[in-house]
């Protein structure tokens, strides 16, 4: 056994935890760069509370708001505007987008170059993981940025790409997460941001990179998840207990993922993603059931007691609210199952709803990586997927 395993050095998490944030910011210093979304947490009572508290600590507040999946436009713009004002530490508070935006301007503080020059696959430099403190707080339960080591970086459009910024520094220094601040996200965010935290959880569970320790974080947080997100989209959406079960469950796929890595679902999300308006979480939660159905048939007729039949067929008994059976590839079926009601009860949509047609399946499948994916895939399995979820 070996294996190497990063982490944040300091983790809050629990209902309340935000409040801390005012006194982590000091133990960097009092010259905070503060980066959010444009709308929901400025009309929330978290952002006068949280402004105040900053106040009162005499920290010093440059703001930049962060709208969209970061470009490397946005990235320099924002470093350009603040390199010379002294910035002591970084806190982005947000969903994924705005945790990554704030990634990536810590990293970049320090350089004198464009983001792109340092991306992968499109930059020929690599990032010496110089960096100014960062502290995440996320504010939807999904991505699990807060946990890990990259940034993702856009550009939509044809020559598009979604590219990582990436460097074992760069796992944030803290991440708070508060599952108070998830309580008002709305039912299609919470389900597909959700949905990705559920699928990083598997994929990295069966990644060929998996460890001991990955896998006990995976089976734990996929204990914990059980069906709470069929219970905070459609039953009690401001139900704290649910609320700290997601946000926990996604903040462990972060660490997860960041160690053990992804497959499928997450090659095609990288692809699609870069070329179509979709939101990350969407595409993960409608490809997730047949990926799954695809990976585990083809498991199960090269041997029904492999070692990725076993740990979807244990994620099934977690899952799954009743008694499962003993044997794997029943149990594994059963997972197949679970994901497809799921995918129908939180209304998941189809890639067709954003533009995604039959004509575009071959480019799509032609670029799609299937990273540390239990079995490979073969392109009719990776076609049929797509239009089963178009
Ligand atoms: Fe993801």
């Amino acid at each position: 056994m070996a294996f190497n395993f990063f982490a944040n050095p300091h983790l809050h998490f629990g209902p309340g935890h935000i409040n801390r944030l005012p006194e982590l910011i000091t133990f960097h210093g009092n010259t905070l760069l503060l980066i959010t979304g444009a709308r929901s947490l400025q009309k929330s009572d978290h952002w006068p509370r949280v402004m105040n508290a900053l106040k009162k600590k005499s920290i010093r507040v440059y703001q930049a708001i962060v709208e969209t999946e970061p470009s490397p436009s946005i990235i320099d713009e924002i470093v350009v505007k603040y390199r010379d004002q002294n910035i002591d530490v970084i806190a982005a508070i947000g969903g994924g987008s705005v945790m990554d935006a704030g990634k990536a301007v810590s990293a970049m503080m320090k350089k004198k170059e464009s983001i792109i020059e340092y991306l992968e696959g499109v930059g020929n430099r690599s990032h010496d993981g110089k960096k100014i403190p960062f502290i995440a707080v996320p504010t939807t339960s999904g991505t699990g940025s807060e946990a890990t080591k990259n940034a993702v970086i856009s550009q939509l459009g044809k020559n598009g790409f979604k590219k990582s910024l990436r460097h074992d520094n760069f796992v944030p220094d803290i991440a708070i997460v508060d599952p108070e601040l998830t309580l008002d996200c709305p039912p299609d965010i919470t389900a597909a941001c959700g949905m990705d935290a559920l699928t990083q959880l598997l994929e990295s569970l069966v990644s060929t990179n998996s460890s001991p320790m990955t896998d006990s974080l995976a089976l734990g947080a996929l204990e914990i998840l059980g069906d709470a997100l069929i219970t905070a989209t459609t039953k009690h959406p401001h139900d704290m207990g649910t609320r700290t079960k997601i946000s926990y469950a996604s903040y462990i796929s972060g660490l997860t993922l960041a160690n053990a890595g992804l497959g499928v679902v997450h090659g095609f999300a990288s692809v699609i993603g870069s070329v179509f308006n979709i939101p990350h979480g969407v595409i993960c939660g409608t490809l997730l059931s047949e990926v799954t159905r695809h990976n585990i048939e083809s498991l199960i007729s090269l041997d029904p007691n492999g070692p990725a039949i076993k740990k979807y067929a244990r994620a099934s008994r977690l899952l799954s609210p009743s008694p499962v059976s003993k044997n794997h590839e029943e149990s594994s079926r059963h997972l197949i199952k679970i994901l497809a009601q799921w995918t129908d009860q939180l209304k998941m949509p189809g890639l067709g709803s954003y533009g995604v047609t039959l004509e575009d399946i071959d480019t799509i499948i032609g670029s799609t990586g299937q990273k540390n994916n239990p079995i490979r895939l073969s392109a009719k399995q990776l076609s049929k997927i797509l239009q089963d979820r178009l």
